[in-house]
């Protein structure tokens, strides 16, 4: 028999890109995603003017987002939105926009956890991806505020076997690279540069941390130090070493994330690795799980540059697994800033 056409629409509007996205099952007929730009000019995300921007962008974004597949609001089967974690005012944005859309159109709204979308995007089939990874996988979630490792049994069982303590893997690119000069988000200028510098320049201090668990509070602090150091000795020392600067801090941040993955495959004998989040873009990790992946043995799948940092994708993806269990939302359904991924 031949399985039912689904059509979800899926918006996501948890931090500063707003995205829709349109799907036939678990196949992508549109994603498209408005960064803002806004956000440059302050070195980070301002809450308040992401909220403005959300309701600026959310119709005309979805309106592209059903063009681009070629279907209408009366074909859709379900919608659904980001619940959390994000920004409060941000996450309002889908959240009413597309209840409201369920109201009028009488059709099931599903709330969607944004972690689960991450780590489930290797899922999402379109021409650069067709092959999922088998549970149980160990997912491994790497953005600007997470950075876990979850053990997935199921689409949507999940535990969370280590996390960091203090700064996610992001938020270190980030803010070591606000030190180095670069402009925010600077995760993507730093694995731009590390490209041409030496990764064995300069060595940072890498931390103990016993179980699963992660830091990246310490490798930020051993970067400060050394730059004041280093600076007092020579003014134009970063301009002068910043391809090396950016090089041996990726080097650092990306062994101290494979170490901990490599002892999590140890400790739970899961050979399959799923990365996910804005991360899991960064070329020098990509690298560096491609040849661990040949050493250890490990099937390693890695997202397609698309799915990497926040897209409306990986909600519609996790939204349709939810339309086939019926796990539906009701229309008192809450924004939710904090939301672990075990969450629903
Ligand atoms: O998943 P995401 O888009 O948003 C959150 O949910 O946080 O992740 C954003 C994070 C930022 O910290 C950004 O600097 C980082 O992902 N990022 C990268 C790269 N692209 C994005 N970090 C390192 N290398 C990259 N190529
Ligand atoms: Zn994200």
């Amino acid at each position: 028999m031949l399985e039912k056409e689904i059509f979800i629409l899926a918006v996501e509007s948890s931090c500063d890109d707003t995205s829709a996205a349109v799907f036939k099952n678990e196949h992508k007929l549109s994603n498209i995603v408005s960064t803002q730009e806004i956000h440059e000019l302050y070195g980070g995300v301002v809450p308040e003017l992401a909220s403005r921007a959300h309701q600026q962008n959310i119709v005309p974004v979805v309106d592209q987002a059903l063009k681009k597949a070629g279907i209408t609001l009366q074909d859709l089967d379900a919608v659904a939105f980001t619940k959390g974690p994000g920004l409060m005012g941000s996450l309002l944005v889908a959240n009413s926009f597309v209840k409201s859309l369920a109201l009028s159109l009488n059709i099931p709204l599903i709330g969607v956890n944004h972690m689960q979308g991450h780590l489930l995007a290797h899922f999402i089939k379109d021409e650069e991806q067709d092959e999922a990874p088998e549970f149980p996988f160990l997912g491994v979630t790497i953005s600007g505020g997470h950075t876990q490792l979850v053990k997935v049994t199921k689409h949507f069982e999940m535990e969370i076997i280590g996390e960091t303590l203090d700064d996610a893997i992001g938020e270190a690119f980030d803010k070591c690279g606000k030190m180095f000069g670069l402009p925010y988000p600077a995760g993507p200028e730093i694995d731009r540069l590390a490209d041409i510098g030496n990764p064995r320049k300069f060595q940072f201090a890498k931390p103990q941390v016993k179980n699963l668990d992660f830091s990246f509070s310490g490798l930020k602090t051993s970067v400060l130090y050394f730059l004041q150091r280093e600076i007092k000795k020579n003014p134009d020392f970063i301009k002068e070493n910043l391809y090396d600067l950016c090089a041996s801090f990726q080097y650092t941040a990306v062994k101290i994330l494979v170490d901990k993955i490599k002892k999590a495959s140890l400790q739970t004998q899961i050979k399959t690795i799923a990365i996910g989040g804005g991360v899991s873009a960064n070329t020098g990790l990509r690298q560096k799980l491609r040849s661990e992946a040949q050493q250890q043995g490990w099937k390693v799948f890695i997202p397609p540059f698309e799915y990497c940092t926040d897209n409306a994708a990986m909600i519609a993806i996790v939204a349709y697994f939810k339309y086939k269990y019926r796990y539906f939302s009701d229309l008192t359904a809450t924004a939710k800033a904090r939301f672990k991924i075990t969450e629903n």
